[in-house]
Formats: C-alpha cells, sequence, structure tokens
C-alpha cells in the first residue's frame, strides 16, 4: 500500500530532450491535454518519478511566467545513485512522468537591493529561473558561475548576453581546486541590501558559506543537492524507541532507537515516497496531527514544522507521534 502523500502529483508528457552541454541534457514538460501546469516561484523545484521506482529532485531552470511548461536539466553522473542515468537513458520524448507540483526552499528574498547568485556546475539550474525573474523585475544583479570547463557550461547561449554587459562572470576551473574562483574576495564585501543566493557541489557551498559568515543574518541562501553537514544528525546515538499512530487506520507501530518512521512503514507494507532519505529533499513529508517531533531536516522552516515532518530521518520527542497516513 502507497501512503498518501503531502505532495501532490501529477502526469506531464515529455515533450522534448535537449543537449546542453557535454553531459548535460534539459527536459521540457508539460501538461498532456495542453493545459497549462500549476504555477512556480523562481528556485522552486519538483520530485520526478523514474522508471524503477527512483524519485528524484530537479530544480526548474525556466522562466516563472511560463505557464505551460517546465524545465529541468540534468547531469549525466555514471558513479552518481542512478537518477541521472535513469533520466538521461529512459525519459524520452513523447513519454509520461510522474512529477510532483513545484515546491521551494530557495526563493528570492522579496525586500533585497541587489542579488548575487553563484552557482557551480549543474547548481546554476535554480539559478537560471532567478536571473529570468530579476530581469522581468529589472533587479540589480551578478552571476558568478563556476564550471570545469567551457563545453561543460549549460546556458551559455542565454548567458552570453550577461556576460558582455558584466551581469555575469563565468569561471572554469579545470576540475583543479587550486584554480577555483576566490570566493572570499568575490564575497568580502556586502553591498547595502545585497543578498546571496548559492548552489552547487558541497565543496564550494561550504566554502561560499565560510566566505559570507560575515554576511547579515537572512540574507544568505543556499540549496543542497546532498545532504551536506544535515547528514551529521541521522542517526544518532541518543535516539529512543518511540509509538506512532497512523490517523487514517488507526494502527500503531513502536519505531525502534535505531530505525527510521519510513523504515517501520516499509517493513508494514506501508511506502511512502522517498528519496534522500538524508531530510533535505521534502519528498517524504508527511503531516502531523499529535505529538512533538523532532526535526532533523534541512528543508522545512518554523512554520512548515509546526504541520509537516520528514519522516526519512525525523523522529519524535514525545512518546507517541499522530501521522496523517
Ligand atoms: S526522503 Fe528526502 S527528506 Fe525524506
Amino acid at each position: 500500500m502507497n501512503a498518501p502523500s503531502a505532495i501532490a502529483k501529477l502526469n506531464v508528457l515529455v515533450r522534448s530532450v535537449t543537449y546542453l552541454a557535454k553531459d548535460i541534457f534539459s527536459f521540457e514538460f508539460v501538461d498532456p491535454t495542453g493545459q497549462a501546469l500549476p504555477g512556480f516561484t523562481a528556485g522552486s523545484h519538483i520530485d520526478v518519478h523514474l522508471p524503477g521506482g527512483l524519485i528524484r529532485q530537479y530544480s526548474l531552470c525556466n522562466d516563472q511566467d511560463e505557464t505551460h511548461r517546465y524545465v529541468v536539466a540534468v547531469l549525466r553522473e555514471p558513479n552518481g545513485r542512478g537518477g541521472s542515468m535513469a533520466m538521461i537513458e529512459a525519459v524520452r520524448p513523447g513519454t509520461t512522468v510522474t512529477i510532483s507540483t513545484p515546491r521551494s526552499n530557495f526563493k528570492l528574498a522579496p525586500g533585497a537591493k541587489r542579488h548575487v547568485f553563484l552557482a557551480g556546475g549543474i547548481g546554476i539550474t535554480p539559478i537560471m529561473s532567478m536571473i529570468a525573474a530579476v530581469q522581468a523585475q529589472k533587479q540589480d544583479f551578478h552571476l558568478y558561475y563556476c564550471s570545469r570547463s567551457a563545453e561543460r557550461t549549460a546556458f551559455l547561449d542565454v548567458l552570453n548576453p550577461l556576460i558582455a554587459k558584466g551581469l555575469a562572470t563565468v569561471h572554469h576551473d579545470g576540475g583543479d581546486p587550486a584554480k577555483s574562483l576566490d570566493l572570499k574576495s568575490v564575497l568580502r564585501e556586502q553591498q547595502p541590501g545585497s543578498h546571496l543566493y548559492y548552489c552547487g557541489p558541497n565543496g564550494m557551498l561550504n566554502a561560499a558559506e565560510a566566505a559570507s559568515e560575515h554576511w547579515a543574518e537572512g540574507t544568505r541562501h543556499c540549496e543542497r543537492f546532498s545532504a551536506g553537514s544535515a547528514a551529521a544528525l541521522v542517526p544518532n546515538e541518543s535516539d529512543r524507541p518511540f509509538e506512532i499512530t497512523l490517523a487514517k487506520t488507526g494502527k500503531n507501530f513502536t519505531v525502534p532507537a535505531d530505525r527510521s518512521i519510513v523504515q517501520v512503514l516499509k517493513a508494514n507494507g506501508i511506502i511512502v515516497d522517498t528519496s534522500c532519505e538524508e531530510g533535505y529533499c521534502g519528498t517524504c513529508m508527511t503531516r502531523y496531527l499529535d505529538g512533538e517531533p523532532l526535526h532533523r531536516d534541512s528543508v522545512l522552516d518554523e512554520e512548515d514544522r509546526e504541520e509537516f515532518m520528514m519522516v526519512c530521518c525525523s523522529r519524535a520527542k514525545s512518546a507517541r507521534i499522530t501521522l496523517d497516513l
């Protein structure tokens, strides 16, 4: 039995697959009947349900004003966890795939006077939609985009005019960390009202975080494609067992200290969609109705946490927690 998820799903038609750069492809999804798709804000991502039961998150890289399509870009990673290979090998134009509606943990700050974007490799994808939004709103911005080489740099056709106007800087390091962009000097000064948005490999994100430590609180916004430092939170030796109640069936289960809620549910034939299982993708978001969660995700904000929890990694502070399943 598949448990109902707090995340809505829809079926979309793959309208096109396009080669963007070496090992990078974009996928364009449209409604099969030509209807408008649910709206999204720049920086949002969707879950894509892939053949073989994999679920992966991809940021939307198109303009938030487009309602007729979603576009994602995928890096071919032969040594990855299988998602990108399944996407590139199995998702073909004319086929239908199930996706989630867009959701966002990475948003443009409404009051920002200037936006500084920092992208590493495929981390450019959410930033492309943000750039389209700030350009439409005639806001001040600058993009720093790091990649290995020109042939591995997606969206250069769109970015070249920005480079020519001095609004974007592309930096190639040839894969040598010693030739990385000097983030300390790029981020040394925070202009008044400026916000920083960064997305890319963990090494770059950690370096950006350290180099911008002195930026004002609430002005740094990060999108991670892996758990990064959050991974250290799960599991924890001090974890204790607790009880869960499923509100829709009244079933009760014990979650032992060394198992997660999703593992216990799965062992009892109840499948909750998961992807990262480390609390950063949001796929397993589940509403709770009673009890006090011990949140261990890196996705939900305080307001969301009053209603939802990530059942792949979060536990309960209370002896029992009731889930809306
Ligand atoms: S599966 Fe990714 S947050 Fe739970």
